[in-house]
């Protein structure tokens, strides 16, 4: 009998320990997958471990994998820290993305980069590829820096923008949005939810599916990928609501001035998604769909069906 041996790609996964990383190991079976974590280990893949302030250590960790793929998805997403803690912010994600772009381009692999609506101030709301970015809070402001130092270092390469990720399981040693909602509300405790946020809620199996078929297009260039539906968080919230059948009532709404935020908030930072539902098999999924596969893969993870 024939052996057939199968040389998989390689790919790097920066911050798979993450909301978005653990769905992205999900979507990438067929690669030899390393996990780059920092804090919290990845639950499949190779693990590097990397705290991406040390870019020394991080250029080497590149030069001995050598990967066709880096997706770099790990940041510092505490929007209120960032603010307090520039230094860090810094070095975390523009200087680490800085130096993987550089990585990339001396390595000859394909680099997608995942970045945020924040880096629009809020003003217009569904924002296309082209408009113009113009942060309000330091996050942004270096998540667009991270976004400008890969295009100028690198034509193989995708700058993608999600919006409020979400998901089943708390990862990298924290809920998300929706699980803090039915967390509380299944306890019976009040939320206070901004009613004048609007954004795209964006499920992290879903943003997965799509940042790994991009991969395999080798898409380029600046993609918007987030859910497909604008809502408010308080929307948002009163919708995991209803379909986990939770009382209502224990949501309030409140305006974005009276929540504690040190960083300022974009008001609109919504994502027009229309360029990914073209050209993509997986494309971003309508808040109703996102919420029911949402309840199935919390369900399937609590055994309960
Ligand atoms: N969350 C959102 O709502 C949102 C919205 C739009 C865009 N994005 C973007 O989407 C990407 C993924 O976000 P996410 O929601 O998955 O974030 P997350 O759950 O907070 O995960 C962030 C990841 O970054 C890693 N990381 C942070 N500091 C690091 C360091 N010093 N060294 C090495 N790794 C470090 C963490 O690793 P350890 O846990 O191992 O330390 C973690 O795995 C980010 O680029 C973010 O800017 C997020």
């Amino acid at each position: 009998m024939e052996t057939e041996l199968v040389t998989r790609m390689k790919l790097v996964i920066t911050g798979a320990g993450g909301l978005l990383g653990s769905a992205l190991l999900k979507s990438a079976k067929e690669y030899e997958v390393y996990s780059f974590y920092n804090q919290h280990p990845p639950a499949s893949g190779s693990l590097v471990h990397v705290d991406l302030q040390n870019q020394d250590r991080l250029t080497d960790a590149l030069r001995r994998v050598k990967p066709d793929v880096i997706v770099h998805a790990a940041a510092l997403t505490d929007i209120d820290r960032c603010e307090r803690e520039r230094d860090l912010a810094t070095a975390v994600n523009y200087e680490a993305t800085n130096t993987i772009a550089k990585c990339a381009r001396d390595l000859g692999a394909y680099l997608v980069y995942v970045s945020t609506d924040y880096v629009f101030d809020g003003e217009k709301g569904m924002y296309r590829e082209d408009d113009e970015p113009a942060p309000i809070n330091f996050y942004g402001q270096t998540k667009l820096m991270g976004e400008q130092a890969v295009g100028e270092l690198l034509s193989a390469c995708l700058i993608t923008r999600a919006s409020v990720i979400y998901g089943s399981t708390p990862s990298s040693g924290k809920v998300n949005f929706a699980l803090w909602v039915l967390g509380a509300l299944k306890e019976g405790k009040q939320v206070a939810v901004a009613a004048d946020q609007f954004v795209s809620p964006t499920l992290n199996t879903n943003l997965g599916e799509m940042i790994m078929e991009c991969v395999e297009k080798r898409s380029t260039g600046v993609l918007h990928l987030s859910g497909a539906s604008r809502l408010s968080r308080f929307d948002f919230a009163r919708k995991l609501c209803k379909t986990w059948s939770l009382n209502q009532s224990l949501i309030n709404p409140v305006e974005m001035r009276k929540m504690n935020w040190l960083a300022s908030r974009p008001k609109d930072s919504s994502l027009d998604v229309t360029k990914a539902g073209a050209f993509l098999r997986t494309g971003p999924t309508s808040i109703k769909e996102s919420l029911h596969t949402l309840k199935e893969e919390f369900d399937s993870r609590e055994g309960t069906g």
